[in-house]
């Protein structure tokens, strides 16, 4: 809560700033570095209720090592599933609200100026160039700090936990990509359109540690049972709106960009 200033100054007032100079200068295009946060947790399904969002996971179920979220309606187990981009928003933390805000922020502008916005909801982006030591680096990062110090990469909860690590290039493709069909598309009709940027081939956190240590020749991974209060269970996507709308297709697989990422240097911020 500490940071809550910080986060809104920069992110929410940061972006105030900029699409109004935007607006001032005439600038009708924006590609906007949005995050798979907003969506909250990813996509589920209960046998009984169909489609449905699971409330936050109370702390005494993952002291108890329950880390599957349960039905709001019967607390059975779920299904999870590719969250879409159309899934409504459900942030869950300041940093989300921030990148929440930013999308609508990005959206009014658009439909008052004329101009055009895309969203990109980057998944868990990796790769050379990733900060190690400040709170906003990523567990691959991590994982990789600890690795090249010698020690075990702690993996939380019970490791089951799923995400889509997209490798940085992508991404970076993915910002050309969109910016050259918003600068030549007509304006988007809501002001502004989301894709998941994703690698389309999600692993679990236990296992992203096993290939990232045997690609270091670093020590197994240890299982803590830890957890991280506010923290998602399984968030993953596929890129097909991206595909076909951008012409996106990932192409640094898994394997190749953890053995990479394995040998570059992490860098200090
Ligand atoms: C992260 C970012 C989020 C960003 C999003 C998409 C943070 C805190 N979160 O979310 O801002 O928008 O990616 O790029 O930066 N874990 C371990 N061991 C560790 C650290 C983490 O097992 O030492 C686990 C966590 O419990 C979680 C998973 O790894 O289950 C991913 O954690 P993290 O890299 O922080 O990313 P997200 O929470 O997915």
């Amino acid at each position: 809560m500490s940071d809550l200033p910080g986060y809104t100054s920069a992110n929410v007032q940061g972006t105030a700033v900029l699409l109004a100079e935007m607006a001032r200068a005439g600038v009708a295009v924006l590609v906007l570095a949005s995050s798979m946060v907003v969506y909250g947790e990813g996509a589920y399904a209960c046998e009984r209720h169909g489609p449905v969002r699971p409330r936050p996971r109370p702390e005494d179920a993952l002291r108890a090592g329950h880390f599957e979220p349960a039905c709001p309606g019967c607390g059975r187990p779920l299904t999870p599933g590719a969250v879409a981009e159309e899934t409504p928003a459900d942030p869950r933390n300041v940093y989300a609200d921030t990148k929440l805000a930013q999308e609508h922020l990005a959206a009014s502008w658009a439909r008052a100026t004329g101009g055009s916005a895309a969203a990109l909801r980057y998944h868990n982006v990796y790769g050379p160039r990733m900060p190690r030591d400040t709170p906003y680096a990523g567990v691959a990062a991590i994982f990789r700090s600890r690795l090249l110090d010698g020690r075990e990469p702690l993996v939380f909860e019970d490791g089951g936990q799923r995400r889509d690590f997209v490798h940085v290039r992508d991404v970076a493709r993915a910002n050309v990509l969109a910016l050259e069909r918003v600068a030549a598309g007509p304006p988007e009709p809501g002001g502004l359109r989301a894709y998941n940027i994703a690698s389309g081939e999600p692993r679990t956190i236990g296992a992203m540690a096993g290939a990232l240590a045997a690609a270091c020749g670093g020590p197994e991974p240890r299982v803590t049972g830890g957890y991280r209060l506010g923290d998602v269970r399984h968030i993953v996507a596929r890129p097909d709106r991206a595909r076909r709308e951008l012409g996106f297709s990932p192409a640094v697989a898994f394997a190749d960009g953890m053995a990479e990422f394995a040998r570059t240097p992490v860098t200090s911020s």
